[in-house]
C-alpha cells in the first residue's frame, strides 16, 4: 500500500529537477499526477510511468494554462486532492544595482509571473475540488523565503511572497484545506534564468558550494520526495498546515568560523 493511494495531484514544474523527482515517487506511492509544464520535456512522464500520468505542455504564469490543467484532473480522473505549485525561475543572484530601472517592470512580471501569480492562479483553479476532497496544497519555497542571499531582490522578494502566501492560504481555506510549503537549499538544477534581463540559465550549483553546506554534500533533487510525500500524505501530517519545512542541507545554520562544528578546517 502507498503513502498516497487513491490521490490525484495537479503538480507543476514537473518537467525537470525536483518536481519530476517528486512525481516520480507520487507516482510509486500510489498517485495519479497531471503533471505541467512549460517544456516538452513533461510528455516522457507518460512513457516513463504509464498511464498514472497526464503530462501537460503549459504556462502556469496563465489563468488558462491552469484552468486546462485542473479540468484535465477532473476529466480524466474526477477529482482533485493536491494541488502542487513548484514551477519557479531564478534572477540568477543579479544585485538590484545591476538591473537597469526600465528593465525592472517586465522582469518583476515574468520572475513574479511563475514564482508567486501562478500559485495563486493553480490553487484558485484547483479550490473547489480541493474543498471537496478536504485536499492539500504544497508550495516549493526556498532558503531565500526566509533569508537574504539565496538569490537577488527579484527572487528573494518573491520566495518571501510564497511563504506569505502558503500562511494566508493555510488560513484562508482552513479547516478544508492544508496548506504546506518546501524550503530547498541549493539542488542540483538548472533553474531558468529571466529572459527579459538577458540572462543565460545556468547550473543551480557554483563549484564548492558544497564546502559552505553544514551537510558538506550537495543532496540529488530526490532528497525532497520524503517531505512533499509526507505533506501529500492524508495520514502523516494531518496537524501540519500553513509550515514551511525546511530542506537546506544546514544552510539555516552554518557557522561563521566554519560552516558546522565538526567540518574540518581546510
Ligand atoms: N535548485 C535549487 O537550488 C533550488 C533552491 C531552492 C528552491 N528551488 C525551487 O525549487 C522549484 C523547482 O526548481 P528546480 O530547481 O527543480 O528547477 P528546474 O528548472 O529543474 O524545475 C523547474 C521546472 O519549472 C518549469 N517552469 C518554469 N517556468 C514555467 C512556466 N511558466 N510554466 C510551467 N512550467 C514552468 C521549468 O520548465 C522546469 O521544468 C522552484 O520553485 C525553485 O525556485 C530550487
Amino acid at each position: 500500500m502507498g503513502a498516497l493511494d487513491g490521490q490525484v495531484v495537479v503538480f507543476t514544474g514537473a518537467g525537470a529537477g525536483i518536481g519530476r523527482s517528486v512525481v516520480t515517487r507520487y507516482v510509486a506511492e500510489g498517485a495519479r499526477v497531471v503533471a505541467v509544464d512549460i517544456s516538452d520535456t513533461v510528455e516522457d512522464l507518460a512513457g516513463e510511468l504509464g498511464t498514472a500520468v497526464v503530462p501537460i505542455v503549459a504556462d502556469v504564469a496563465t489563468w488558462e494554462g491552469n484552468l486546462g490543467a485542473a479540468q484535465a484532473a477532473l476529466d480524466r480522473f474526477g477529482r482533485i486532492d493536491v494541488f502542487v505549485g513548484n514551477a519557479g525561475i531564478t534572477d540568477n543572484a543579479q544585485p538590484l544595482e545591476d538591473i537597469r530601472g526600465a528593465d525592472l517592470p517586465a522582469a518583476f512580471g515574468e520572475l513574479f509571473g511563475v514564482n508567486v501569480l501562478a500559485p495563486m492562479l493553480g490553487v484558485r483553479a484547483c479550490l473547489e475540488s480541493l474543498i471537496e476532497t478536504r485536499g492539500s496544497v504544497i508550495l516549493t519555497g526556498s532558503f531565500a523565503s526566509t533569508n537574504a542571499a539565496g538569490g537577488g531582490s527579484l527572487y528573494t522578494a518573491s520566495k518571501h511572497a510564497v511563504h506569505g502566501l502558503i500562511r494566508q492560504l493555510a488560513y484562508e481555506l482552513a479547516p478544508d484545506v492544508r496548506v504546506n510549503g518546501v524550503a530547498p537549499g541549493v539542488a542540483p538544477t538548472r533553474l531558468r534564468a529571466t529572459a527579459s534581463l538577458g540572462q543565460v540559465t545556468t547550473d543551480s550549483v557554483l563549484d564548492g558550494t558544497e564546502r559552505a553546506l553544514p551537510t558538506q554534500h550537495i543532496a540529488s533533487v530526490s532528497a525532497y520526495d520524503g517531505v512533499f510525500t509526507m505533506l501529500a500524505s492524508r495520514t502523516e501530517s494531518v496537524a501540519m498546515t500553513g509550515t514551511l519545512v525546511t530542506v537546506d542541507s544546514g544552510l539555516s545554520i552554518r557557522g561563521i568560523a566554519k560552516p558546522g562544528g565538526r567540518v574540518s578546517r581546510a
